[in-house]
């Protein structure tokens, strides 16, 4: 029996934070069971950066060894990045000729972002970041992908593919499966001041991050500030150090909760168990990443492989494609 297919994608951000390692995770497990496709969007980069390019190769890079050292394998997966493959946008374009112009205009994440990144003058006001969900949904169907692992905020691009799906196969023959959507149970953390997680905050830990980073990151989390001594009474629903030892300390979550409350714990002592916990989790990821770092070419090889491999996937697609439309 054939596996069925999976696909997603992340724009390149450069190195990623620890927030990103239960996506990353999800990725991991479901290299098992399916075919997986994992591409990196540069593209989709471009619909909102087209004025500052120059970081772009170089995030590329850095992403993929941080996909690489949370356990991605390119003999299981296919690991590219997406303008190299070039039948993305050839199906992008076909389907720009079916898809009607109000149902990009209402996706619900559209004239939000427009304003919200108009704010940080971007002028994003252009025909590639109106058309941001369609190429989206060519990079799933371009491999015909049964399921793409998303979180909540894509549902409604998800839904749009789904829907450029069905007119394409309706209009001409059944080409595409409609993917379904593989909702991951997403682990919000908040950056270490408190706010959302945010590189330009500097408030986050690295994914593989050096122990110098964990510990600096980790003092600098915000505690109860009512708790001077060790004795006084804490409260962990307001402390930062809580929220992460929720997701990395489970087993003992609750009875340092208790401690807190009773003031039986000192916050410094607190911050050295997380510190330790993070530090088990970090260092193997670390420790791969050094290693993949130590090999030269090996970053290439891996992207021309993955690039090789989806080419094959996406040509028999668009041969269909083109076959259907009768060009
Ligand atoms: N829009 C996605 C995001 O911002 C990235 C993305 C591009 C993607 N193409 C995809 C995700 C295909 C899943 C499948 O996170
Ligand atoms: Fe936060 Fe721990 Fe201090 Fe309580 S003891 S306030 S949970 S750091």
């Amino acid at each position: 029996m054939t596996k069925k297919v999976v696909l997603s994608g992340m724009r390149p951000t450069g190195r990623l934070h620890i927030g990103h390692y239960s996506v990353l995770e999800n990725w991991v497990r479901l290299q098992a069971e399916y075919n997986c496709y994992y591409a990196i969007v540069d593209w989709h980069a471009l619909t909102t950066s087209y004025q500052e390019t120059a970081g772009i190769k170089n995030n590329v890079k850095e992403m993929l060894v941080d996909w690489l050292a949370a356990g991605l394998d390119p003999e299981k997966s296919t690991i590219f990045v997406q303008s190299a493959v070039p039948q993305h946008a050839e199906l992008h374009l076909m389907l720009s000729m079916i898809i009607p112009l109000s149902w990009l205009e209402r996706v619900p994440t559209y004239k939000d972002q427009m304003q919200q990144l108009g704010k940080m003058g971007k002028d994003i006001n252009t025909y590639g970041f109106l058309g941001y969900p369609l190429l989206q949904a060519a990079d799933i169907l371009v491999y015909r992908a049964d399921a793409v692992p998303v979180g909540e905020d894509q549902l409604p691009h998800l839904e749009l593919c789904r829907e450029v799906a069905r007119r394409f196969n309706h209009l001409y023959q059944p080409v595409f499966p409609e993917p379904a959507a593989l909702l991951a149970e997403l682990k919000l953390l908040p950056g270490v001041d408190g706010r959302k997680m945010s590189k330009s905050y500097h408030n986050v830990i690295t994914l593989a991050a050096e122990t110098a980073e964990i510990k600096k990151q980790v003092n600098a989390m915000i505690t109860d500030p009512k708790r001077i001594r060790k004795t006084d009474l804490g409260n962990p629903d307001v402390c930062v150090v809580d929220k992460y030892q929720g997701i990395y300390l489970p087993a003992s979550h609750q009875e340092i909760r208790q401690q807190c409350r009773q003031g039986t714990i000192g916050c410094m002592q607190c911050k050295k168990i997380l510190t330790q916990a993070l530090e088990a989790l970090q260092a193997p990821l670390r420790e791969r990443r050094h290693q993949i770092l130590k090999r030269p070419g090996y970053l290439d090889e891996v992207l021309d492989a993955g690039a090789k491999k989806a080419g094959l996937a996406a040509q028999q697609t668009l041969a269909a494609v083109r076959a259907v439309v009768g060009i």
